[in-house]
């Protein structure tokens, strides 16, 4: 029998070892998976041999590992820590999503793990063989991250899991700022202001501080500009002691931007920039603008006419031949094409920068995904915010509003990183509640409430269900859902028909809203018609069942 379990896709390609089900019980997926791994960094076993040994609902944990009972040659302290490497490492192995925490001790390599494969419940196929690239958050080094830059980052996130479970190949992309007249002024400033120190300790908020100084002193003194823009030419020329700076800026931004992603649960497959963007495809892009008589010379300069578009005239080529972004812009996305072939990309960025113009025979594959603006987003002291910032005051409102319970707080393991999670959760579900489209105000207090529907609201109600199995170990490991006796599940009522009639009105809305775009009387492809009325049909037994609940008798015509 099966259990109707759902196997996520990165435990599908697990070997089939003797006696193991994952059809009938997915822990055995797991236990599979971390004997794998194991095995992987202790070549002396083999995954079979290992996944003997690994136990589940023991000590406290999820699963535990008996490492000492193969007597290697060695010490197993060695043994454990190669193992605990290899888990950790980047890039991270599939089970990283599962894995909330490693803890080692002398006898046992203890990993507490989550099966969240039930989180891939709704998970399709549809996408199977097709690459998206989705470009998002693409902050400007040594300007501020601001908050728009946050809501990409968050409705990026959340799209790159979206189409990786319906099956698609995603490349998070991150399109750095990295490249402009900026840079010149900030190798002017660092001269005068810099502080390598600084910049080894928080690179984003030192080259934004000198940025910030050096265009105060640009306003007062032209000079400034000038040394700049001589500067700027030295790197687009390719003058390695203009660039050798330069680098070192933009690879600690990096670094730093990292870690901030890690904490949002984000992660970029390339970090790549307008600096990236190569002479050839800009030629490339303002010769295919010339083509389609966009172009205008003025003054030496060229511009780009897109009034007829409604668009306004954008320099594309300035006077000294410096190149700007749109430029970059365009021939970046042929420079990806060429590089990705891929079948789908999405732009999630504020502003549109109308790439269909291009009448480029792969143009109808770009999507801008816009979104409104975050208004009033600033830490409590009023203070400028960087993504750091942000981050750090989600965790710190959300650490001090779980003090006030004693009780509770006493028995929150790791306060810190649960405060600094759920904070976080706060942040995006506050964002995400609202229509993309819509703007917001946000609001600190929505971050902390775990009433409504915010971001604590959903974690809470997780955590209810997560301690049913600390609270109750003697019943663990539960047999295979065919042997459980459902007919036991009688519990008496809570007398309460407004939390059915919600459930059965969300459930409607969901209905109402497919109904349109997802057509069953119509659809040509008759398979995927027949999934369609089987998707429905699921839905109507489950309202119908609510229905009943609350007495009414569901009709099949009104
Ligand atoms: N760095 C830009 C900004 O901060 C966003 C980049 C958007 N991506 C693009 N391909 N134009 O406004």
């Amino acid at each position: 029998m099966s259990t109707g379990f759902k196997i996520p896709a990165h435990l599908r390609a697990l070997p089939q070892l003797p006696g193991v089900e994952f059809e009938r019980c997915v822990m055995d997926a797991f236990r599979t998976a971390i004997a794998q791994l194991i095995a992987e960094a202790l070549p002396e076993l083999t995954t079979e041999q290992v996944l003997e040994a690994v136990d589940y609902g023991k000590k406290d944990e999820d699963f535990t590992v008996h490492l000492g009972r193969f007597r290697l040659p060695g010490k197993l302290d060695v043994h454990n820590q190669k193992v605990l490497s290899k888990m950790g490492l980047p890039p991270f192995h599939p089970l990283h999503h599962t894995m909330n925490r490693l803890v080692l001790d002398q006898v046992y390599t203890l990993t507490h793990a989550t099966p969240s494969g039930q989180a891939e419940y709704g998970s399709n196929t549809s996408g199977q063989g097709k690459r998206v690239i989705i470009e998002y958050s693409s902050p400007n080094i040594a300007k501020q991250f601001h908050v728009g830059h946050l809501r990409s980052t968050i409705i990026g996130g959340f799209l790159a899991n979206l189409y990786k479970a319906c099956g698609w190949e995603v490349i998070s992309m991150n399109y750095l700022g990295d490249w402009g007249t900026q840079f010149g002024l900030i190798a002017v400033g660092f001269n005068k202001y810099g502080s390598r120190e600084e910049l080894e300790k928080d690179a984003i908020k030192h080259l934004f501080e000198v940025y910030v100084k050096i265009n105060a002193d640009a306003a007062k003194d032209p000079s400034v500009k000038v040394d700049a823009a001589a500067f700027f030419k030295r790197m687009e020329d390719g003058d390695e002691t203009a660039l050798a700076d330069w680098r070192m800026w933009r690879e600690l931004s990096v670094k730093k931007y990292e870690e901030d992603y890690a904490r949002l649960n984000v992660h970029f497959d390339v970090y790549t920039g307008e600096s990236q963007v190569g002479k050839e495809s800009q030629n490339e892009a303002l010769a295919r603008l010339e083509q389609m008589g966009l172009i205008e010379d003025t003054d030496g300069a060229k511009l780009v006419n897109l009034e007829e578009y409604k668009l306004a005239r954008a320099v594309v080529r300035k006077k000294d031949g410096t190149s700007i972004y749109l430029t970059r812009d365009i021939g970046g996305a042929m420079e990806r094409y060429e590089k990705y072939k891929f079948d789908k990309m999405l732009y999630v960025i504020s502003t549109q920068q109308d790439l269909h113009l291009m009448e480029l025979p792969w143009a109808d594959r770009i999507e801008h995904i816009n979104y409104g603006l975050v208004l009033g987003m600033s830490t409590r002291k009023g203070t400028v915010v960087f993504l750091d910032d942000i981050i750090r005051e989600a965790g710190s409102v959300t650490h001090e509003h779980m003090r006030k319970n004693e009780d509770k707080y006493q028995n929150i393991k790791e306060p810190e990183v649960v405060s600094q999670e759920v904070g976080i959760s706060g942040i995006k579900v506050q964002d995400m509640t609202a229509k993309r489209i819509n703007s917001y105000t946000f609001n600190w207090d929505r971050v902390l409430s775990a009433e409504g529907d915010t971001g604590p609201y959903l974690q809470y109600a997780h955590v209810r269900i997560s301690s049913i199995t600390r609270n109750n170990p003697e019943l663990l490991p539960l047999p295979p859902t065919s042997e459980i006796k459902t007919e036991l599940l009688t519990e008496p009522p809570k007398h309460e028909s407004s939390e059915v009639t919600t459930f059965a009105f969300r459930l409607s809305h969901a209905i109402s809203q497919a109904w349109m775009p997802i057509k069953v009387k119509g659809e040509p492809d008759l398979e995927k018609a027949r999934a369609r009325m089987w998707m429905y049909l699921r839905a109507k037994d489950v309202l119908a069942s609510a229905m009943r609940l609350l007495t009414l008798r569901p009709v099949d015509y009104m």
